[in-house]
């Protein structure tokens, strides 16, 4: 384990890394790129798929992975579902409603990926039929979203006062929730594993991912992960993936790096430029390597603390893939080019007064992340989403930016023109004391993140910001799936943070994303 810890760290933190990459580009040019007889034998260590806005790519840095061996596509529970059937590498390791509908109607809806145990809206859903089978997993086929069950933490806070479920997923126990799969590559940027960071919390048995304790914290967690995915997903019997099994998933996953490669107006994201999955490979991180939140509030990390070596060093420059394409000369690329690079000048630093957030704007000192709260902090993309050229947080930092707010009627902030009303509603209220009655002080929302984790009313709604890269490639966004396209993304934050962008913006950031 240690030397395989550093041998990721070394990788991860770079030095050695160009090293590695010539001779992986080396295989990959000396013909190991996957061809339509081995497409699914194996992994090569560089594979490009196209995407509805040009093509994605993946180093594999393990250089060529046998699929018939490596676990992580192994059938290792009792419902035929592994790793990849849920996080496909054409789908930049997640799943994309497109291919789940070619995957229903090539299967008549019988494909692993639909189970009634979490594909399904309710597993108590009819599934004999064809037509019961395209309503039960509708979620799924629509928007790719995976059923997420959770039991409400003994110790809660808070009561869970009513759920309205419109699949009957009624239980107030153990909460329903719908979520988007994760991409399994680019692991190394990640702070928190899960969109609630269940698998990075001591409420799970696994471990917060800290700098001093980066990256053992992370493989670590990721390994726990794919027992838990095992046992979840795929109904194991908890016996499977053996340590030895986990350790080559994860050994597996954390050395898969997946960008946009090609863009269909702007055409080669390398040319000139760097884009792609290979400069992301040799990136540098560590964990709060740039975190804004560390240097705009020093309370962040209380004493007894941590050392941060990204305090005071944040630079809001977080991508700087495209800069040299500001002055690409005159014609239609070179137009789409320049597009992209006013994009990402915009995401450096386009001002955003960002209010109202759980996790930045609240006041949650007893044991919160932010002591004290600012009622509005002057922040820019990269105030949430800091990891150079990665766009992650760079450290743990679970926020709620309304993406999880329900329908109208109930909305405490402006949801920007996304449609969460396929989502259920739950309703929460705070406890009087641990045991006490529950107070008027209530909330409503379609997921209960972090709160779920740790039963701490304070963090309802709170989720991790996603790893920016390869997005082109895994529509629809946000957790829960809710911006069908990266322009309704754009438009959610236009209104929710009230920025008032004009068109020319709106479709430049749009075009900036769609590359990475
Ligand atoms: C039925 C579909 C499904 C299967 C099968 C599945 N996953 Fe996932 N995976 C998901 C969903 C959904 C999430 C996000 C859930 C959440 O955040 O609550 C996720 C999240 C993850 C993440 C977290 C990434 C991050 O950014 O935090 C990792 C790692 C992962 N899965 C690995 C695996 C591995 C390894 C396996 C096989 C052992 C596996 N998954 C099987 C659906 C699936
Ligand atoms: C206040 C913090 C904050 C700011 C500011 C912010 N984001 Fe986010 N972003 C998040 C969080 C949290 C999520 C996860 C939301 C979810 O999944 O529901 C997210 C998710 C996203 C996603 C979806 C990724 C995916 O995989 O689904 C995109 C795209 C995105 N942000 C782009 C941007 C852009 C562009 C800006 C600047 C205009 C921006 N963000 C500003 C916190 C922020």
């Amino acid at each position: 384990m240690r030397s395989f810890t550093n041998k990721v760290r070394s990788k991860i933190v770079g030095k050695k890394s160009p090293v590695i990459l010539v001779s992986v580009f080396l295989l990959g040019a000396g013909g190991l790129i996957a061809t339509a007889e081995n497409a699914n034998r194996i992994v090569p260590p560089f594979q490009i798929f196209a995407d509805p806005d040009g093509a994605l790519a993946t180093v594999n840095l393990n250089g060529l992975t046998d699929t018939t061996t490596n676990p992580f596509f192994q059938d290792l529970g009792s419902n035929g579902r592994r790793c990849v059937t849920c996080h496909q590498p054409s789908d930049a390791w997640s799943v994309t409603p497109q291919h789940i509908e070619e995957r229903f109607a090539a299967s008549n809806g019988m494909d692993p990926i639909f189970r009634p145990v979490d594909g399904a809206t309710c597993p108590s859903a009819g599934v004999s039929t064809f037509e019961e089978r395209r309503q039960a997993y509708s979620l799924l086929l629509s928007k790719g979203l995976i059923r997420i069950g959770i039991a409400v933490p003994p110790n809660a806070d808070y009561q869970v006062i009513s759920i309205y479920n419109r699949y009957g997923c009624n239980a107030t126990d153990v909460i329903s929730m719908y979520r988007r799969p994760l991409p399994t590559t680019n692991l190394p940027f990640l702070s928190a594993v899960m969109f609630d960071g269940r698998e990075s919390s001591p409420a799970t048995g696994t471990t917060k991912i800290v700098y001093n304790n980066y990256p053992t914290s992370l493989l670590s967690d990721l390994a726990h992960q794919s027992l838990d995915a095992t046992v979840g997903h795929a109904q194991g019997d908890g016996t499977r993936p053996t340590p030895e099994e986990q350790q080559q998933i994860v050994d597996f996953e954390t050395k898969l790096f997946t960008a946009q490669i090609h863009d269909r107006f702007a055409g080669d994201l390398r040319d000139g430029a760097k884009g792609g999955p290979a400069p992301l490979s040799a990136q540098p991180f560590f964990i709060s390597l740039n975190s804004s939140v560390h240097f705009l509030l020093p309370a962040f990390e209380q004493p007894g603390g941590l050392v941060t070596p990204g305090d005071g060093q944040f630079t809001s420059n977080i991508f700087n893939l495209y800069n040299k394409w500001a002055q690409a000369s005159n014609d239609d690329q070179s137009a789409a080019r320049r597009s992209i690079a006013r994009g990402e000048q915009l995401f450096n630093t386009l001002q955003i007064p960002i209010s109202g957030v759980a996790g930045i704007n609240d006041d949650v000192a007893a044991g919160g992340l932010v002591a004290g709260g600012i009622p509005t902090l002057q922040g820019t993309c990269g105030t949430c989403h800091d990891t150079p050229n990665a766009g992650n947080h760079s450290f743990p930092t679970p926020l709620n930016i309304g993406t999880g707010d329900p329908s109208p009627a109930n909305r405490s902030v402006n949801l920007g023109g996304l449609d969460v009303s396929y989502l259920p509603e739950i309703t929460v209220c705070r406890k009087d004391a641990t045991t006490g009655p529950a107070t008027n002080n209530c909330k409503t929302t379609t997921d209960l993140g972090q709160a779920l984790v740790d039963g701490r009313f304070d963090h309802v709604g709170k989720i991790k910001g996603p790893i920016l890269r390869g997005l082109a490639g895994r529509a629809p966004y946000f957790h829960n799936g809710s911006a069908s396209t990266l322009m309704e993304a754009v438009n959610f934050y236009d209104i929710r943070f009230n920025l008032h962008l004009s068109d020319r913006d709106k479709n430049d950031l749009a075009a900036f994303l769609r590359t990475l």
